[in-house]
């Protein structure tokens, strides 16, 4: 393959990148994105700021924008997200309790059944995990309202889009740690009382080099019977090109790791203002990490 998209096709995989609504209009944008990419999530367009900004009210137009470039194009969409402490709109921000679990249920119910058929794998929650050694939840609004949360996201979202494959999503995951291992025993937890969940995604933000034991982190949720996927990946630093061609040789290594999705495509389009952590110079020029990747595919 001569672009990331045949080339990971070619080994069994997608090869993707976290677009914008905003920059559909922008040629030198959409030219790599339809070259090089089979692949496409939402940058923030599905978040639930954006598709219930007033309780009730759905909006769909940026959504549907990036949904139907792609899926007019062939290419996969990764939905994201449905759940999340971050980005909520205001009105659920301030809610508690029952009823923002019954928000949160009609969320997804309703986001989900819009985009049924259209979706190859959900984040349907997305950072529920703390950081540091602890290995349990986040304190969260949504936490508050109990810790069955999760997996009653994860069945009414079965239950609203059934060919789509539901994933939990989380970054600090990357390699075998507290955190990590938290999210580990709650998805060996969910196969063994069968709440459907169908893959997790490990967001790798990076900086310079992936774990070492990156790969046989992969492979141990691999093991519990879900796909694997690399859902956000961007990586600053001098060994960014190194770092690159590990981690998809990585997923390469690992049977279950369905695809990799770079979080934007030009350095200039990246959310990590300054640090240059793509595969695209603000040009939109192929970097050194670009032809790591596609030597490595
Ligand atoms: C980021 C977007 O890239 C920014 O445009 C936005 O301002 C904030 O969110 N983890 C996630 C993504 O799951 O949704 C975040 O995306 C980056 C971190």
């Amino acid at each position: 393959g001569t672009t990331l998209g045949t080339a990971a096709a070619e080994k069994g995989r997608y090869f993707g990148a976290a677009i914008a609504a905003g920059r559909l209009g922008d040629s030198t944008y959409v030219n790599i994105l339809n070259r090089e990419f089979n692949s496409v999530t939402p940058e923030n367009e599905m978040k639930m700021d954006a598709t219930e900004p007033n309780q009730g009210q759905f909006t769909f137009t940026n959504g549907d924008r990036i949904a139907n470039h792609a899926l007019s194009r062939g290419m996969k969409v990764r939905g994201h997200t449905l759940a999340w402490h971050a980005q909520q709109p205001g009105w659920m921000q301030r809610m508690e309790g029952s009823a923002l679990r019954q928000a949160l249920v009609n969320h997804i119910s309703r986001v989900a059944s819009y985009y049924k058929g259209k979706i190859y794998a959900w984040d349907v929650v997305n950072e529920a995990f703390a950081d540091g050694g602890s290995g349990g939840r986040r304190d969260s609004n949504l936490q508050r309202t109990g810790n069955d949360w999760i997996e009653v996201a994860f069945r009414t979202a079965r239950a609203a889009d059934p060919g789509a494959k539901l994933c939990y999503n989380d970054y600090n995951t990357d390699g075998i740690n507290a955190k990590s291992t938290g999210i580990y025993n709650m998805v060996r937890d969910f196969k063994s009382r069968g709440v459907p969940i169908d893959c997790v995604g490990f967001q790798s933000h990076l900086t310079n080099s992936a774990p070492s034991d990156y790969q046989a982190n992969l492979q141990r949720f691999a093991d519990l019977g879900v796909d694997v996927q690399i859902t956000e990946l961007d990586i600053s630093g001098s060994n960014q090109a190194n770092a690159y061609a590990a981690v998809t040789r990585a997923c390469l290594a690992v049977a279950r790791c369905t695809g990799i999705t770079v979080w934007g495509i030009r350095d200039s389009d990246s959310w990590r203002t300054g640090q240059n952590p793509l595969l695209f110079d603000a040009s939109g020029n192929k970097k050194a990490a670009y032809t790591s990747v596609l030597n490595a595919l």
